[in-house]
């Protein structure tokens, strides 16, 4: 089965989360809960030896059901990563950080990971290859105006950003992950893809109408489980 085909028919499932989505819907430039739909997911075949499977067993080992990314969400992350060129910067490391040092085995992308929190950031640092591309930022916390997001001045954020995966800061964070395409700016571009999860959360889905009337953006909606947006900025 496509992945995008597997989310879709979660996202039928999933009414109440769908209802969430509805708040927000009028307002964005297009909503599509359909994924084999979307205009943001493309055909080409996720890279390496991701199957579903080995995505399964990443997660079951990594043992962090509560917070870690789902397979389902990190095949679409191996999807995107295939359509996309450029450097990734992901918001909240974890298996989803793991699942990037496979995908850029053969690719050599700048691949930058966000951790504020310590102990994950040790964690992670204890599991990665010490040969692993991942460049893995511990850097914490800190308020920026209206908001709380990762302190960028020790962070060498690359010029060209093709695709953002934003998992973190945790949803308590002041502002949720408002500050993702603030602090990112002058790293992305036209064609940079935002990967949003948790998108049915209140915090979220009110990041997705700031970015809305900020940036010239392309949002879809995909409602299923927790909820998951993608950002193309136009
Ligand atoms: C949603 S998690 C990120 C998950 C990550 N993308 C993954 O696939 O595993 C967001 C942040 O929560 C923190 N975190 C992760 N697991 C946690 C736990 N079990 N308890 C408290 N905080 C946690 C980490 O700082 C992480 O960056």
């Amino acid at each position: 089965m496509r992945y995008a085909e597997e989310i879709t028919s979660k996202a039928q499932q999933n009414v109440e989360a769908q209802a969430a989505a509805q708040k927000v819907g009028a307002t964005l430039t297009t909503w599509k809960k359909n994924a084999a739909e979307s205009n943001l997911i493309g055909d080409s075949e996720p890279q390496g030896t991701l199957a579903m499977e080995d995505l399964e067993k990443l997660v079951q080992e990594w043992d962090n059901n509560a917070w870690a990314a789902t397979p389902t969400y990190l095949a679409l992350l191996s999807q995107l990563f295939a359509q996309t060129t450029g450097a990734v910067v992901e918001c909240g490391s974890g298996v989803s950080t793991l699942v990037l040092h496979k995908l850029n085995l053969p690719a050599q992308r700048r691949v930058l990971s966000l951790e504020h929190h310590r102990k994950w950031y040790e964690r992670l640092q204890a599991t990665l290859p010490q040969d692993t591309t991942v460049e893995l930022c511990h850097t914490p916390l800190r308020s920026y105006d209206g908001f709380d997001w990762y302190a960028m001045d020790s962070v060498d954020l690359p010029a060209d950003i093709g695709l953002i995966i934003c998992d973190g800061p945790p949803g308590t964070t002041n502002g949720g992950r408002v500050g993702a395409l603030y602090a990112l700016r002058e790293g992305i571009r036209p064609g940079t893809l935002i990967m949003l999860d948790d998108a049915n959360r209140d915090r979220e889905l009110a990041a997705l109408l700031d970015w809305n009337e900020t940036f010239d953006l392309h949002v879809e909606l995909f409602t299923e489980g927790k909820g998951i947006a993608l950002v193309q900025i136009v």
